[in-house]
């Protein structure tokens, strides 16, 4: 942080106390804080405690004419290098997935071109409601980048996940996207600069060069479980790791597509140069991929939970008298059927995975046709084959006009593998299509 500035951007919850540790630690680490208040804030935080611990001015009107020509929304975002919006209320966040600027925050968050880090803090049930998931997607796939919420108890006296980060996770995420930033950054380029709407690191990968099979292609891909709540500390989920999708997103980076990657819970690193969107339910993924489209190539290896709770209990369930509760299951939007069967707008190749524990030949060619993918990736999940979790595949690739099957490969070669040759498709596809215009 040293040297760095951050323009924090104070929102109206009650959170807002954690700001002015905030302010002074991430001070004593050597970074310069400028602060702008929301109008909610002011009631949670004066501007003077912010302005005498930061040793700045506190904004926090649009049109204050004494600040505006001496600094100006606009030099006030261009002048950071790194917006955190803390605590970032759902109201917030809902102006910044929609570029509304109404206000100074929204203003300067909206005029910034610098990473976002956004620490959201508001009830559990404001969380989860369909509209907040549908803002965090649009945000991710915006590249802003997010630390907590936590779970725990709430000023409200209710339980769940919706506490903002404490004060030294929000550091660390700000150090290590300052860091990333740095590195990303050409030495020699020292002005404001926009940043790619990427969440990882946007430097090439490991020697592989910026163009490749892909470059110029928009590959979209979802990766790990869905989880589906039962009650605020149950869900239904199940044993995918995330490992192929996330290895599946890092080979179209390398060979240079811009990558979209949508994955549920999982516990790896978010792979470099792909814009990970994190989700946690089906309808999440589904929302995040539309959002995400149009793509060139749209692959999707996540294991959706099929079905959902009918109804999500707002309270822990309790053991009762009256034997195990009965659940009630409602079937979950099939996101690749949905995306195989659009017309206009539907991604030049679909790719589906089919997890069986049958003949996954015969029943990957059931799917290709019932989900209309293009192509279905089928793989043997018995347990004893070690899919689930493993660093292996043995994967049967099969297309309209026949079936490939691969030896068992590392995951990361059957991402490679696979992305190559999706890279050809596409890319002969094309030239088809020009031929046959040229020859009409
Ligand atoms: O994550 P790993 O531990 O590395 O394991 C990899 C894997 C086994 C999860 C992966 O290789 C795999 O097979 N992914 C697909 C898992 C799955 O849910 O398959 P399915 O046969 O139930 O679904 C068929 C296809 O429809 C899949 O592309 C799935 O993403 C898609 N689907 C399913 C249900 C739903 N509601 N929406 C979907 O998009």
């Amino acid at each position: 942080m040293h040297g760095k500035s951050i323009l924090l951007i104070i929102g109206g919850g009650i959170a807002a106390y954690k700001c002015l540790d905030f302010i002074r630690r991430a001070r004593e680490r050597g970074a310069k804080v400028r602060c702008v208040l929301t109008r909610a804030a002011q009631e949670f935080v004066t501007p003077l405690s912010v302005a005498v611990l930061s040793e700045e001015p506190a904004f926090t009107e649009l049109f204050d004419l004494k600040n505006e020509t001496e600094i100006g929304h606009i030099r006030l975002s261009r002048e950071a290098d790194l917006i955190i919006v803390a605590p970032a209320t759902a109201n917030l966040l809902a102006k910044m997935a929609h570029g509304i600027a109404d206000d100074l925050a929204s203003t300067v968050i909206l005029a910034g071109d610098k990473p976002v880090l956004a620490a959201p803090a508001m009830n559990w049930r404001m969380w989860t409601h369909p509209a907040t998931r549908r803002n965090l997607a649009q945000l991710a796939v915006d590249g802003v980048r997010f630390v907590g919420p936590n779970e725990g108890g709430m000023a409200c006296g209710e339980w769940g996940v919706g506490r903002m980060a404490e004060v030294d996770e929000i550091i660390s995420a700000a150090s290590a996207i300052l860091r990333e930033d740095a590195a990303a950054r050409p030495a020699h380029q020292s002005g404001p600069t926009l940043r790619s709407k990427c969440t990882g690191d946007t430097a090439p990968q490991d020697g592989a060069s910026s163009s490749g099979a892909l470059t110029g292609r928009h590959v979209l891909v979802t990766a790990g479980p869905t989880y589906e709540p039962l009650d605020p500390v149950r869900f239904i989920g199940n044993r995918s790791s995330g490992k192929q999708g996330y290895a599946i997103a890092a080979a179209a980076a390398r060979l240079g597509a811009r990558v979209t990657l949508v994955a549920g819970p999982t516990a790896l690193p978010d792979p470099k140069g792909v814009a990970t969107v994190h989700v946690e339910t089906a309808r999440d993924m589904f929302d995040a991929v539309d959002a995400a489209l149009p793509a060139d190539i749209a692959v999707f290896a996540a294991a959706v939970a099929d079905w959902r709770a009918a109804a999500v209990e707002a309270e822990k369930i309790k053991k009762g008298e009256d034997g195990p509760p009965q659940l009630r299951l409602v079937e979950n939007p099939d996101i690749l059927k949905t995306v195989a069967s659009r017309g206009a707008g539907r991604p030049p190749l679909v790719i589906g995975f089919a997890a069986e524990t049958g003949n996954a030949v015969a029943l990957g060619s059931k799917k290709l046709a019932s989900k209309g993918a293009d192509w279905i990736v089928a793989n043997d999940v018995s347990p004893e084959r070690g899919i689930f979790g493993g660093d292996h595949n043995e994967v049967h690739v099969i297309r309209r006009d026949g079936v490939e099957s691969w030896p068992s490969l590392s995951k990361d070669d059957v991402a490679l593998r696979l992305m190559r040759a999706a890279a050809e498709h596409v890319s002969t596809s094309q030239r088809n299509a020009s031929q046959r215009e040229g020859n009409l």
